[in-house]
């Protein structure tokens, strides 16, 4: 496919997200979040809830074909990725006839380096019968293109890492698709790695109802959508257009980054900071990590 010229900064492209990726310039991306369509196979749904279908693809794939083709979008994003840059890949635990299937099985697969797994805790289970324990959480995988030979990559800020990595949302209620994420989410993610700087493109390449891209709108940072489907891309284009309603909920998660008191300043006051402090026989396993910061 030929590379287009810029139309595709903050537009929603319509069409499949491999054949669409192939067609963006390298080195392009800051931070993308997506949350794929998972391989459900559409005749399971869940005693709680209704199965997942969307307008426009199948979410029933061979498995070993469904996995190939995430490796594959995923190193078309690394390739779109700027070095430094970022990739939360939102996915979950699934089983196929008893056989756990777990995400990084193929993220270890790709090119990138795979910074952290989140658990996000959805604080509610789909399903509820007892094979297992009831499943409340789905996982993101926090994935990062590396700038030179270093890997680990520049260090959050303390407000940032400190909301730990169990992540606690509940599902989102109030938009029009079978599967959206809420916006608390992707905000945290670029608000946690693009912090203060002021320009950037945020990738999506499965928008959806656009959450994603509202996100990247409200936080001020250009943006692509990609979605299969016509009728998602419409949606999600009158969702960014009235952006300004939602701003109140990207508000809200902001003013969780916050740090009242550093580590520093607790322990130039004599205050309570682990082996570090005059009341270090408080047992640090039985005191939340948290405290440090309150
Ligand atoms: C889990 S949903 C994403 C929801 C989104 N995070 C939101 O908050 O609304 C997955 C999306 O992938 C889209 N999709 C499925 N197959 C696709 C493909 N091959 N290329 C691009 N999009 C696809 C579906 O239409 C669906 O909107």
């Amino acid at each position: 496919m030929p590379k287009m010229n810029k139309d595709y900064l903050n537009n929603i492209i319509c069409g499949d997200a491999l054949t669409v990726l192939k067609s963006l310039p390298d080195d392009l991306i800051d931070v993308g979040v997506t949350s794929p369509p998972y391989n459900k196979g559409e005749n399971k749904k869940g005693w709680l809830v209704a199965n997942v279908k969307y307008i426009g693809a199948s979410d029933k794939l061979p498995e070993d074909l469904y996995q190939q083709r995430q490796i594959e979008v995923l190193d078309e994003i690394y390739r779109i990725t700027k070095p430094g840059g970022s990739f939360f890949y939102n996915h979950k635990i699934r089983w196929e006839r008893g056989n756990l299937l777990h995400p990084i099985d193929w993220i270890r697969k790709t090119k990138w380096v795979l910074r952290q797994e989140i658990i996000w805790d959805r604080m509610i289970a789909a399903n509820i019968r007892g094979w297992r324990f009831w499943q409340e959480c789905k996982r993101i995988y926090w994935l990062y293109r590396p700038k030179g030979k270093q890997i680990i990559g520049e260090e959050l800020k303390p407000k940032h890492a400190l909301l730990t990595s169990i992540w606690r949302f509940p599902p989102e209620k109030g938009i029009s698709h079978p599967a959206p994420f809420p916006l608390a989410l992707p905000t945290r993610c670029i608000y946690s790695v693009m912090d203060d700087k002021k320009n950037g493109i945020i990738l999506d390449p499965y928008c959806g109802s656009g959450t994603t891209l509202v996100a990247a709108k409200i936080l001020g940072y250009d943006f692509i959508g990609i979605d299969i489907s016509q009728d998602y891309c419409q949606f999600a284009k009158k969702r960014i257009e009235n952006f300004k309603d939602e701003e109140k909920f990207v508000q809200e998660e902001l003013a969780k980054h916050v740090v009242t008191k550093t580590f520093a300043e607790r322990k130039e006051k004599g205050e309570f900071t682990g082996k570090y402090g005059k009341n270090n026989n408080i047992n640090i396993e039985n005191q939340s990590i948290l405290k440090l910061f309150e």
